[in-house]
């Protein structure tokens, strides 16, 4: 038995069985792809993810949801889901991107991520200021303390290369016009992302996205999902809270927090055997989306075990006259 309390037979079956909760959600949400209403594509997936989690055999508890009980229905925190097995905290972003899959934009993906219980930063639903890198770099090589700047002399020093070949990404917003200019002055070229910073972390991971250094803020929950996918890819990511106000600040002491003002390193954020899975709604450079077929639907997938550090894409082809019902919502 591993640490987790699972096989590591049962561990490999369950990375298998997540992205079939993973293309539910995405494919249930193609539906609403470019129809302008967000909400609704994003019931749409959270809707298919809660019912596909029914057949995973897991105890699991969302950690990292759509909201507290009051606020939503349905993989809200503290929810339990699964048959039942092994206890695991779970990570859940159905449709990452409402913006982007509403309006037919890319990079929308449905997400998620599994550790062994505790194993996930309880991180409130306010900002998170975010730097990452790939693998292989010395650590601690960039920090969220240092200026762009800094952060880009060291990094392409790491790398041997010009800081006019690095490429940052960030959000597009007015929030990082001071960051884009930095970078831009330091010499970078810089991706602005319409939404999506998920898929811009792991990036930084995948050798031929193109992505050197990620940095910016974006969603907390995000920012631990995106360490999730870390953990399993290599690659080095730091995070620390954005509070607007005392009352955020109060939440995450509640949430466990102790020091509100710490900096998080990727194993601060999920820890112990991590298994992360996505699967496109929307095409981008990260996976493609949902493709419809005479017979039903096209899916691309990943999967991933900090365990073993295996990544998988999988391409699923779905027939929608041999099942009951449709997948499409
Ligand atoms: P949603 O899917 O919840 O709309 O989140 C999209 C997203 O772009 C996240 O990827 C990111 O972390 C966050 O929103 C950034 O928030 P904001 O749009 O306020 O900058």
């Amino acid at each position: 038995m591993s640490e987790s309390g699972m096989s590591l037979k049962a561990d490999r079956n369950l990375v298998m069985e997540l992205v079939r909760v993973t293309e539910a959600a995405a494919l249930a949400c193609s539906s609403w792809i470019g129809r302008g209403d967000k909400n609704a594509a994003d019931g749409a997936a959270v809707d298919a993810m809660r019912r596909a989690f029914d057949a995973v055999a897991i105890a699991g508890t969302v950690v990292i949801g759509e909201g507290e009980m009051d606020e939503a229905p349905m993989l809200y925190i503290g929810e339990k889901v699964g048959l039942g097995g092994p206890e695991m905290d779970i990570a859940v972003d159905p449709l990452e991107g409402t913006n982007i899959c509403a309006t037919g934009g890319p990079n929308s993906i449905a997400t998620l991520a599994v550790a062994e219980k505790g194993g996930f930063l309880h991180a409130p639903d306010i900002y998170m200021d975010k730097l990452a890198i790939g693998p292989g770099l010395p650590e601690g090589v960039v920090d969220l303390d240092a200026s762009p700047e800094e952060n880009l002399r060291e990094l392409a020093k790491a790398k041997k290369v010009s800081i006019n070949d690095l490429m940052v990404c960030t959000l597009g917003r007015d929030r990082h016009k001071p960051l884009i200019e930095a970078c831009r002055r330091a010499g970078a070229r810089i991706t602005l992302l319409p939404d999506g910073d998920v898929a811009g972390v792991v990036a930084c991971a995948q050798e031929d996205s193109g992505i050197d250094i990620y940095m910016g803020s974006g969603g907390a929950p995000e920012g631990v999902l995106a360490a999730a996918a870390l953990r399993c890819t290599g690659g080095q990511m730091q995070g620390r809270l954005l509070y607007e106000d005392d009352a955020q600040i109060a939440r995450a002491k509640e949430m466990g927090i102790t020091d509100p003002h710490r900096k998080f390193l990727v194993e601060d954020m999920a820890k112990g055997d991590v298994m992360f899975a996505a699967t496109g709604v929307t095409s981008g450079a990260f996976l493609r989306g949902v493709r419809r077929t005479k017979t039903g639907a096209v899916t691309h997938s990943i999967i991933m075990r900090s365990k073993t550090g295996t990544v998988r894409y999988i391409e699923g082809h779905h027939n929608s006259q041999r099942k009951p019902g449709s997948f499409f919502a």
